[in-house]
């Protein structure tokens, strides 16, 4: 028998018991054994359910139980997931996590620790829920030199972007409908404003470009700013928009940025919608491998946890891991997104004349709409030809310094 603790008891850890209860034949037979959920960690008492008895407050109850093998981390936030991980891995046991928060600040320090202790330090359902791509990544991709990773990384902003396209839906109701379903972090600006993105494309660059990348470290831009007006400029452009985590390499070091992009329709990522995620990896021996499926949910991420479980106790010989991080190194390793040359979507507010002089300033550019508002005011919406974003907003705060035009908007366009 394979006794399995549980840290929280909300969407996922019901979601790892549920997966360990459901599948349970299939569990035995993968790992040789039976597989049941000991004890969980949780605030609340559970009273009248088939678990009130394997309820504990005390994580000591956890750690100084020797005949627990495996704890499922579902708590989210940093601490006390980051203290309590690092304890259960000293005490001889394997942790599995979903959480992005703890893997994108720690992870290097637990697997490090894990590596020290005799035990694994897992995390496939921190990226991409029920998505394999951590082991992908790692395994099947190691000889690969990663040029260039694009993850629609987020279910609830990519639900609300679906909704805000096709059915003309607010913000607020889409936002509203993926919290009821559950996919939403607990306080939804992680979400929204890119921080959660953020988490998982800096964990996916750890492992790729063998350096960690904090989320602080990065240019972070969520979805707030979206407006009907880009929606209708983006369907005139043969794009869509999606909340992308991308990273590239670029030289020595990379560029890595969280933001909405322009996916034009020819690029796979552009189809995937409503809660699912899609990750486009580019290696350099094997091109381009697209991973698609839900990257939140109950099921979903349990499904990648248990199997994270299942893969510790059979010991198998994956590698997950990154090369220990030199701060400095890693400052300097980061590009500032400034310098990156691209295409970039921007909508001004002018008169005539600032029309003209816009024109001007972005000689080879493409119009996608160009509306007169009233007999003074008018909207120019463009797309500029590859250049650097220092060079194209330079010439943005001349343009709103000489003339009468403002910008309304810029997004970035997905190459
Ligand atoms: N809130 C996250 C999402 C959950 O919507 O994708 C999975 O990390």
């Amino acid at each position: 028998m394979i006794n399995v603790a549980i840290l929280g008891f909300g969407v996922v850890g019901g979601g790892v018991y549920d997966v360990i209860e459901m599948n349970s034949n299939r569990l035995a037979s993968r790992v040789g054994e039976e597989v049941r959920v000991k004890k969980i960690l949780d605030l609340r008492e559970f009273p009248g359910t088939p678990f009130e008895n394997l309820i504990t407050h005390d994580i000591n109850d956890i750690i100084n139980d020797d005949e627990i093998t495996v704890v499922a981390e579902c708590m989210g936030g940093s601490h006390p997931a980051f203290d309590y991980s690092l304890s259960i891995i000293k005490s001889g046991k394997h942790v599995v996590t979903s959480n992005k928060e703890v893997v994108s600040k720690f992870g290097s320090e637990l697997i490090a620790a894990a590596a020290e202790h005799g035990v694994r330090y897992l995390f496939e359902a921190s990226v991409g829920g029920g998505i394999p791509l951590i082991h992908p990544l790692c395994e099947c991709m190691s000889v690969n030199l990663i040029l260039k990773i694009a993850g629609i990384l987020n279910g609830t902003t990519n639900y609300i972007l679906t909704r805000m396209f096709g059915d003309g839906a607010s913000f607020d109701s889409a936002l509203s409908e993926a919290q009821q379903k559950g996919y939403a972090e607990r306080n939804p600006s992680a979400d929204i404003d890119g921080l959660d993105t953020a988490r998982k494309i800096c964990i996916l660059s750890d492992l790729a470009y063998g350096i960690t990348v904090l989320p602080e470290q990065i240019t972070t831009e969520g979805i707030r700013t979206i407006s009907s007006k880009d929606v209708a400029d983006a369907e005139a452009y043969g794009a869509t928009i999606k909340l992308i985590g991308y990273s590239e390499k670029a030289g020595e070091g990379i560029y890595c940025i969280v933001c909405p992009f322009f996916v034009q329709t020819d690029n796979v990522l552009s189809g995937v919608n409503d809660v699912f995620n899609a990750v486009k990896i580019t290696g350099n021996a094997v091109g381009d491998v697209v991973f698609y499926g839900k990257g939140a949910g109950k099921l979903p991420t349990a499904s990648a946890m248990v199997s994270d479980i299942a893969e510790a106790i059979i010991g198998s010989s994956c590698s997950v891991s990154w090369i220990e991080p030199d701060k400095t190194e890693s400052d300097g390793y980061i590009k500032p997104i400034s310098s990156r040359v691209a295409p970039m979507y921007l909508r001004f507010s002018s008169d005539k004349a600032g029309q003209e002089q816009i024109l001007k300033a972005f000689a080879s550019c493409e119009v996608v709409s160009r509306d007169e508002i009233s007999s003074k005011e008018r909207t120019i919406s463009i797309v500029c030809a590859p250049a650097s974003e220092d060079e194209i907003m330079k010439k943005v705060a001349e343009l709103d310094r000489l003339y009468s035009v403002k910008l309304e908007s810029k997004i970035r366009i997905l190459a």
